[in-house]
């Protein structure tokens, strides 16, 4: 299948975990993928893992919290292919720490680069969609921003501000034709969830917590982003798309 054939996505923290999952799914799909992340060395390790495969990618070096780097990412990735046709706004970041233990700069670092960040690369992505006549944007926000989790308030309250951001950027840019949308994953399986939580935690997690039995894999994910970015989801508009093996059921 090659739905994304002469499509250019741009994917944010595409250096590991869901985004480059979303990253080799849009790939796989005739996509050329524009790979953004902070992390130099793993990115190029991941526009290696997908050039070498003969799939159309280039990473480019971005701090999604600082907006300079975002008008100018935006700025080559456009300038370079033309456009930027689909925008998966994925990257974030995550730890534990209790709500009064929280500090100031700690909690404006998550604020900063979860929602901060989020906006400056939606807003920039939206302004060159609308110049052109339309696009999708997919954010990604979270079963934490649906529900909250003790000991996250940071990331808890990141996650529920990209929820109505994204519905508020809906019902601004459907006009224009920029369908966008959120994807609220559960528990997913990646250098982010495996840094926070130990096997025996994770077992027992999954028992009293999650219906399907079982963590999910990026690959859960990416799925999803992709069928958000095709004409099967054409209606699909200001929804945040749950898949979270039943969690919050
Ligand atoms: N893993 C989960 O269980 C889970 C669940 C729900 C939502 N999410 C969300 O999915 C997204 C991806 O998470 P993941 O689990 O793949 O995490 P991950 O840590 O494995 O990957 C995140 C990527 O984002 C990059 N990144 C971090 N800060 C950045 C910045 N300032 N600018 C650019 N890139 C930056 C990292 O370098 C990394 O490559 C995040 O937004 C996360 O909140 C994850």
């Amino acid at each position: 299948m090659e739905r994304f054939r002469e499509r250019v996505v741009l994917v944010t923290g595409a250096a590991q975990g869901i985004g480059f999952s979303i990253a080799e799914r849009f790939a796989a799909e005739g996509a050329h993928v524009a790979l953004a992340d902070i992390r130099e060395a793993e990115l190029a390790r991941a526009e290696r893992s997908l050039t070498g495969r003969g799939f159309s990618a280039a990473g480019y070096p971005l701090d999604v919290s600082v907006p300079e780097q975002v008008d100018q990412t935006v700025a080559a990735v456009v300038g370079k292919h033309g456009a930027i046709h689909i925008l998966a706004n994925n990257a974030g970041i995550a730890w534990e720490e209790p709500f009064v233990d929280i500090g100031d700069d700690r909690w404006r670092k998550m604020i900063d680069v979860n929602l901060n960040g989020m906006f400056y690369v939606a807003q920039r992505v939206a302004r060159h969609m609308k110049a052109r006549g339309g696009g999708v944007i997919i954010n990604m926000a979270s079963t934490n921003g649906l529900a909250g989790e003790a000991k996250y308030a940071h990331y808890n309250a990141s996650k529920g501000a990209v929820v109505l951001l994204t519905k508020t950027m809906a019902i601004e840019l459907g006009a224009g034709g920029i369908r966008v949308n959120a994807v609220c994953p559960g528990y997913i399986q990646t250098p982010m969830s495996e840094a926070i939580d130990d096997p025996a935690f994770v077992a027992r997690y999954i028992d009293a917590h999650i219906p399907l039995g079982r963590v999910g894999q990026p690959s859960d994910i990416s799925g999803i982003f992709a069928f958000l970015a095709s004409d099967d989801a054409a209606f699909v508009h200001g929804a945040c798309i749950v898949a979270d093996g039943g969690q919050l059921a």
